[in-house]
């Protein structure tokens, strides 16, 4: 039997004490009360403990009644079962008009009463159920309208893209050609000539900015079709790495590797799996300190392979967490970043099965938790194409748009 918690509230304590050995006999937990102000009290002290109040309708000061009526205003999860006096059976159906699950008329028969807690009992549990239904309903329906939301966000920018890229090539050229024409001879002599010149260098720096975003977005949507290869991830985050020597020289890095692996090799996407390794490799060095220390570590854990990307930078407020995998969130300089790096990321990840998360602490550092799911990995025994691996293949396959 489930454990059921009973508080039991009668002002007479021999009565009282008896009930509750009895109750304690048949396997239900007890709580006792010899006033309707302190089964109050008792609840409010135990808070999610209790189940069922059972409960005597003639007390001194606040009824039974009254109790009954405060218990059901204020906590919605429990059920109260009333002990009316012989033959009262106005003051029972007053009490089922308050709330009350039933009553029963003293004296008690302990196994009717026990049938009644269980039945009270049953009830409760059927409303709790439906209760936890119901915000599990909430909560994915929250999921969705913010999945919809970011992938009409996703449709709606990548076309905003393909029509911005005209004009800003147009735009480029037009400053590119002014530039041309005020290095001619007879302009040296215009006025505010400097000034004019800042005011070209100001509109190309914002065209490339402007540019960059949109390059990101097209870049993420236009490969319809994923190129699915055998890849060394331990090869694919040295080549990776190679891309961004300078960055980490610049800052006096060391990187640091801690591979816990047999082989490293997975079936996925690596133009994709690069890009994310890109964007997070770069997001830990932009992070670091100068002479910083950046560790990549990447072990088996349940048959996944799992990348971890450690810095010890400046951190992520916890209030962020959901924020950066949104698009265009960033706290970079207006030249340096997009805000899509990580939102493209996950993306990616989400698409090719796996994962992609994250812990920090402000001013300590953060870690990047790459999953690659579990059917992701080359099985050394099976050189065929297993059923499961043509599976992914077509999750793959089918989920590359955006
Ligand atoms: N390792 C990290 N340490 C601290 N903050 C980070 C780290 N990685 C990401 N962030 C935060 O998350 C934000 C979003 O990252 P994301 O990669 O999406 O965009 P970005 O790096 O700003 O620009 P880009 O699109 O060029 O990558 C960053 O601006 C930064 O505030
Ligand atoms: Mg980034």
């Amino acid at each position: 039997m489930e454990n059921i918690n009973i508080l039991l509230v009668d002002d007479e304590n021999s009565y009282r004490n008896i009930l509750s050995k009895r109750l304690l006999k048949r396997g239900f937990s007890l709580f006792q009360a010899e006033s309707g102000e302190k089964c109050l009290q008792i609840i409010k002290d135990n808070k999610n403990k209790l189940d069922i109040v059972v409960l005597d309708i003639k007390m001194p000061g606040l009824s039974g009644i009254e109790t009954l009526k405060q218990i059901k205003k204020k906590y919605f999860d429990l059920e109260v079962i009333l002990l009316t006096g012989h033959s009262s059976t106005t003051d029972g159906i007053e009490g089922i008009k308050a709330g009350a699950f039933d009553y029963l008329s003293k004296p008690i028969e302990i196994d009717h009463l026990a049938s009644k807690i269980k039945q009270a009992f049953d009830k409760l549990l059927w409303i709790r159920g439906k209760r936890e239904e119901k915000k599990l309903k909430l909560k994915m329906e929250e999921q969705m309208v913010a999945t919809e939301r970011l992938a009409s966000l996703g449709t709606l920018s990548t076309g905003i893209a393909h029509e911005i890229n005209n004009p800003l090539a147009i735009i480029n050229e037009a400053a590119g050609f002014m530039k041309l024409i005020l290095e001619k001879k007879e302009m040296l002599q215009i006025p505010r000539l400097n000034d004019l010149n800042m005011a070209l260098d100001k509109i190309e720096i914002g065209v490339e900015r402007a540019s960059r975003i949109t390059h990101t977005l097209l870049g993420f949507v236009k490969k319809q079709t994923a190129v699915v290869s055998k890849i060394d991830l331990k090869l694919l985050i040295d080549e990776t790495l190679e891309l961004l020597v300078s960055d980490i020289k610049n800052r006096d890095l060391k990187i640091e590797k801690n591979i816990y692996l047999s082989t490293g090799i997975i079936w996925s996407d690596p133009y994709e799996i690069r890009q994310v390794l890109l964007n997070l490799f770069l997001n830990a060095v932009h992070a670091s300190k100068k002479k910083g220390i950046i560790i990549l570590t990447l072990e088996d854990c349940d048959n996944n392979i799992i990348l971890t990307i450690q810095d010890f930078g400046h951190g992520i407020p916890k209030e962020n967490f959901k924020k950066i995998f949104e698009p265009f969130f960033t706290t970079k300089d207006v030249n340096k970043g997009t805000g899509l790096g990580l939102f493209i990321s996950r993306r990616i990840m989400e698409k090719l099965g796996g994962k992609l998360e994250v812990n920090s602490d402000v001013e300590i550092g953060s870690i990047f938790k790459i999953t690659f799911l579990k059917v992701n990995v080359f099985d050394n025994t099976k050189n065929e194409e297993s059923s499961l691996w043509a599976n992914v293949l077509n999750k793959i396959k089918g989920e590359t748009k955006i």
